[in-house]
């Protein structure tokens, strides 16, 4: 794949993300059952300041997004991360990530940890976080539920 790009998100990336959000192969391993293309604008709406996009060929590809702590958490941030699925294992989530790190190291953040947990059948995600340097703090009993079966999750932190 040739280059691509990061930026942050605006209003324009709404579409493309939500394809995202509604495939298969990335809702699988979210917490939410799909997104409206509404819910979608809202979502950019609210957090793009803290939504940094992948571009590719005019397209977001990929996105990451963060929350920064308060008080005595100001120094953490949560995230999350997708990556449309006919762009997987081409280095975009790694590029998406590093420059996710750069951002809140540059806010004077120390700790960060995903959203929530990482389902624990996601070994995609957990390998891809392995390899970026995040470590398992715990296990998160059947914290989901996908249809009538419960997921446990895995709680990840990396030190910036
Ligand atoms: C997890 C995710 C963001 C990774 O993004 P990506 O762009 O495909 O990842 P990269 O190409 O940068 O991969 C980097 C490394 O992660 C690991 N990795 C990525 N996909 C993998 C897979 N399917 N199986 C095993 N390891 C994998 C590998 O170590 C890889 O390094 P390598 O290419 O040298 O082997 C992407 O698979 C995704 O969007 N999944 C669906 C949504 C999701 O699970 N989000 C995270 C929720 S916690």
């Amino acid at each position: 794949m040739s280059a691509f790009l990061v930026r942050k998100a605006s209003l324009n990336d709404a579409e493309a993300l939500n394809e995202m959000i509604n495939q298969a192969a990335v809702n699988m391993y979210m917490v939410r059952n799909g997104s409206s293309l509404k819910d979608t604008c809202e979502f950019i709406q609210r957090v793009k300041e803290n939504l940094l996009v992948a571009e590719y060929n005019g397209k977001a590809v990929g996105q990451a997004n963060y929350e920064l702590g308060t008080h005595k958490n100001a120094h953490t941030a949560s995230f999350g991360i997708a990556v449309n699925a006919g762009c997987h294992g081409k280095g975009i989530g790694t590029v998406l990530m590093n420059a996710l790190f750069d951002e809140l190291r540059a806010k004077g953040v120390t700790r960060l940890e995903s959203h929530g947990g990482v389902f624990a059948d996601n070994k995609a995600a957990l390998s891809f976080y392995t390899k970026l340097g995040f470590k398992v703090e715990g296990l998160q009993h059947k914290a989901y539920k996908r249809g009538n079966t419960f997921v446990d999750g895995v709680r990840i932190v990396r030190f910036l």
